[in-house]
């Protein structure tokens, strides 16, 4: 498959190739690269009809390959935490990779963040990558097979997730794209408004791992169901912000999983860009780039430091794994993973 939207964008260390596809659909552009089924740019018009580049990334593989932030990874084979880096299925306990404190994260060590994806299918406006995960990787069970469709259409991406395993595991995908909305580097999002379709959140400990409940967001800095200012109370002095440094919780998105439904909506005050995200997936992790400093620059020089941009990962609920009372993130062997995700751009 050889076409005019896919360039070469660098080699791994054993010289595998990775590419670069350029996308396009009506008002809106993208680029997605192979390392990680990473969105490096998404490009809306602004109020006055400025393209406007409204995620992070970086000019070189060899950014991507340094930085440990996730910008704009397909995250897997698990998103987010799962506590002690074990867990058990059908009596039989699976050792992960540990990379947070005693905790595993986003997949280990190797995630799908750091794998090389295959473009199986190629249209204008539409990318499917592919991706196997052998048995055992990072600890996980099961041969499990990844397609992830990235579709641009009237401003908006969607990001379709399916799956397959041939034993059971846990399974949990998510793009792990940073938004500012007035623009990648252009300073941090505190000015930002954010809101959330979630009456409940799933409160964490000091290394963010859920205690297992769900305590409703109402009377609490959690309670964005009408819009915020993401700065408003992010440094306040709720522990659960305290803990976090920030924003850095899951909700559970109203309404049923597994039907595509509202999540949330953000929006920037200087360029007027507004996305909304609707998605299939239990819960939305809604993260304002707590420790993002430390990372090489961005694109086009951008200094990228924390609260340069903040990200909204659809996902089941933090170690899900070991809550019985959250939905449950394991796939059975031969079972069929579906999950979609849509971020939807307009003017506020
Ligand atoms: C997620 C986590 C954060 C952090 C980032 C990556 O959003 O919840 O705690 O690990 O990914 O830096």
């Amino acid at each position: 498959m050889r076409q005019s939207n896919i360039r070469p964008f660098g080699a791994m260390p054993d010289g595998a190739p990775v590419e670069e596809i350029t996308l396009a659909g009506a008002g809106i552009t993208a680029a997605i690269i192979t390392y990680g089924g990473a969105v490096r740019s998404l490009t809306v018009p602004d109020r006055t009809g400025a393209p406007t580049d409204v995620v992070l990334g970086f000019d070189t593989l060899e950014d991507y390959r340094v930085q440990d932030k996730y910008i704009g990874a397909i995250v897997g084979r698990c998103a987010n935490r799962i506590a002690g880096g074990r867990f058990s299925l059908n009596g039989r306990e699976y050792p992960l990779f540990v990379n947070n404190g005693p905790n595993h994260l986003h997949g280990g060590q190797v995630g799908f963040d750091r794998q090389v994806w295959t473009v199986e299918e190629l249209r204008e406006n539409e990318a499917v990558l592919r991706l196997v995960s052998p048995d055992g990787q990072e600890g996980y069970p099961g041969r499990l097979e990844v397609r992830v469709t990235y579709t641009l259409e009237e401003k908006s991406l969607s990001i379709f997730y399916e799956a397959r395993s041939d034993a059971d595991t846990v399974c949990s995908l998510t793009n792990h794209s940073y938004f500012n909305l007035s623009g990648q580097g252009r300073g941090d999002v505190l000015d930002h408004r954010i809101q959330l379709c979630a009456q409940y959140y799933t409160p964490a400990d000091r290394q963010s791992i859920p205690t297992g409940q769900l305590a409703p967001v109402e009377g609490t800095p959690m309670d964005l169901r009408q819009p915020v200012q993401i700065g408003a109370r992010i440094g306040g002095d709720f522990p659960q912000l305290l803990w976090a440094g920030g924003y850095d919780h899951n909700w559970a998105v109203d309404g049923q999983p597994g039907q595509l439904r509202p999540a949330g909506r953000a929006a920037a005050p200087d360029t007027g860009i507004a996305m909304e995200v609707e998605t299939t997936m239990p819960g939305i992790q809604f993260y304002t780039g707590n420790f993002l400093a430390g990372c090489p620059a961005g694109k086009g020089g951008a200094r990228y430091e924390n609260r340069s941009g903040f990200a909204l990962e659809t996902q089941f609920y933090p170690d899900a794994v070991h809550h019985p009372g959250f939905p449950s993130p394991v796939l059975r062997a031969g079972e069929r993973y579906a999950h979609r995700t849509v971020y939807r751009f307009g003017l506020d």
